[in-house]
């Protein structure tokens, strides 16, 4: 059995705030709060005196990451400055020919529209998905390639409805037609297992600072080593290669991984205090973490209509999320944030909608909170 209890103990905004806003920025646990104070601390007692332990702890923490994606191989993880940067190494990498299309679902989030937007000047579409009501279906998907699709980009779960794409299905898919299978995973990674072996996935990537419990600016990316060589390196720097430290020497042999992605210094403040948090979340399980976050949104959906509320998000096994998209009709949404503010509680909105994503620290007691506020307006 799980012990929620002390699993909260790790998070101080909960002696503040009922916190319900995971899909936005989360806050961050103690521990990760330690390492960045360690790191400072040390920063500022040792300079570069100290750079083998912190290259040391970097080396850690993409062992955990490797670990939570289930990765082959440490070195098929590569530290991005973001979700953005992550979604770049294929957009910009990929061996592109004129008229070839990449089929992006028409709700994602910007960041995984407009670096494949941007690939109008080299010649290629995007083919757009439409959602049907919260859900983008698989058949849609299919439908949506043709002879020339190359890449399907899709969010492992979508920012605003919280629909949890099926991977299985659309990897399954990507096989079958030869595309490469790009995962958006931001919104998904840290609660909800991803097993790029199980699933096959080509690159994914996730900045930090969601459900990874992670400081912003700070992410992870995958790519699946017989990729590696096909996908054109964007950002190469002087860690690209495999002598990074032979700094008087010129030997351009790109490292024959994932690392060739690290072009610069890392962000080891972020690394750090991602690790930290990481630590966390692999302690309690991912299959722990996912079952409280769906116990706690399925609660609210259950107690949702009592108080005035509708449920716009799919709620079914497999497609349900940590995000969970509500309305109450003839209330603006950004009336229920400011009000739910004012009461201590912390959501969002998105498309119009309210958006409530609870993590597994949170409480019935702080749904209930969120539910009182909006019972009352
Ligand atoms: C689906 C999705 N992708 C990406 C991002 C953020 O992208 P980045 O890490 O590049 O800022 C968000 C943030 O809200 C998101 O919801």
């Amino acid at each position: 059995m799980m012990d929620w209890t002390a699993f909260r103990a790790h998070f101080p905004v909960a002696g503040r705030w009922a916190f319900l806003d995971h899909a936005a920025v989360a806050p961050l646990p103690d521990v990760a709060v330690r390492a960045l104070a360690e790191y400072a601390d040390s920063l500022a007692a040792h300079g570069v005196a100290a750079v083998r332990d912190w290259a040391g702890r970097v080396a850690h923490v993409r062992r955990l990451a490797a670990r939570l994606v289930n990765a082959p191989d440490p070195d098929d993880v590569f530290f991005a400055a973001n979700t953005t940067h992550g979604i770049g190494v294929v957009a910009e990498g990929f061996p592109w020919r004129a008229g070839d299309n990449v089929v992006v679902p028409a709700d994602e989030y910007p960041s995984n529209q407009y670096p494949w937007m941007n690939l109008a000047a080299r010649g290629v579409d995007v083919r757009s998905v439409p959602s049907r009501g919260c859900r983008v279906g698989t058949d849609d998907v299919r439908a949506a390639m043709d002879g020339r699709t190359r890449v399907l980009a899709v969010s492992a779960v979508e920012f605003a409805s919280g629909f949890r794409t099926d991977l299985d299905a659309l990897g399954a898919l990507c096989r079958e037609r030869g595309v490469f299978f790009f995962v958006d995973a931001i919104q998904a990674l840290g609660v909800f297992p991803i097993d790029v072996q199980r699933t096959p996935i080509d690159a994914l990537a996730a900045d930090g600072h969601k459900w990874l419990l992670g400081p912003e600016g700070c992410g992870l990316g995958y790519v699946r080593r017989e990729w590696v060589e096909r996908l054109h390196p964007i950002g190469v720097g002087a860690n690209s290669v495999v002598r990074p430290y032979a700094f008087s020497t010129i030997d351009f042999t790109l490292k024959p991984h994932a690392g060739r992605w690290e072009g610069g210094s890392y962000n080891v403040a972020g690394i750090a205090a991602l690790g930290a948090s990481l630590d966390l979340l692999l302690a309690a399980g991912t299959e722990n973490l996912e079952r409280r976050v769906l116990e706690l949104t399925d609660d609210l959906c259950d107690r949702a209509t009592a108080a005035g509320l509708e449920v716009f998000s799919g709620r079914a096994p497999g497609e349900k999320s940590g995000i969970v998209s509500l309305t109450k009709p003839g209330v603006p949404p950004d009336a229920v944030v400011a009000a739910c503010r004012a009461a201590g509680v912390v959501v969002n909105h998105r498309a119009g909608r309210v958006r409530v994503s609870p993590h597994a620290y949170n409480t019935e007691e702080e749904l209930d909170r969120f539910l009182a506020v909006v019972r009352a307006m």
